[in-house]
């Protein structure tokens, strides 16, 4: 009786775990498969939650990453092509893995990479 206790804790426990480990894979909720990314609701925010208007801005740094002014100047420099990541500076620049000085999350890194195959639209 007393095993069967302890191998009942034992599991509990394990599955207590597991459970625990299973939200450290969940991200950010991104838009669904067919959903429009919206450069002023989605990646606009994202240059500020990332802190790149410290430079992309307040130290005179181009682009200008402000809500305002980040899609005219992105498109401007020419620093995204619709549908092409790889001539896309914006994209990759950034990228989590880069050497830049502010960096994108996974999640965030995602959207870009859907916002660029969606057209890089000013939406
Ligand atoms: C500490 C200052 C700093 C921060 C923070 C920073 N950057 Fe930059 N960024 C620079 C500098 C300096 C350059 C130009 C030299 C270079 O490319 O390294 C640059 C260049 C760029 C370029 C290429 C511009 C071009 O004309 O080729 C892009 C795109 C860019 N940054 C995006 C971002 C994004 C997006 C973030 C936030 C995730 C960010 N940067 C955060 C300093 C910064």
């Amino acid at each position: 009786m007393k095993k069967l206790l302890t191998f009942g804790i034992i599991v509990a426990g394990l599955l207590l775990f597991l459970a625990s480990c299973q939200n450290k894979f969940i991200i950010e909720p991104l838009p669904e498969p067919g959903d429009t990314v919206s450069f002023s609701q989605n990646i606009a925010p994202i240059f500020t939650e990332q802190g790149c208007i410290g430079c992309h801005y307040s130290t005179g740094q181009q682009p200008d990453l402000t809500p305002d002014n980040a899609y005219g100047k992105i498109t401007g420099m020419g620093l995204v092509v619709e549908f092409d990541l790889v001539q896309s500076k914006i994209y990759y620049n950034p990228k989590p893995d880069g050497e830049h000085y502010a960096k994108y999350t996974l999640a965030q890194y995602q959207l870009v990479n859907q916002w660029i195959m969606d057209g890089a639209l000013n939406n």
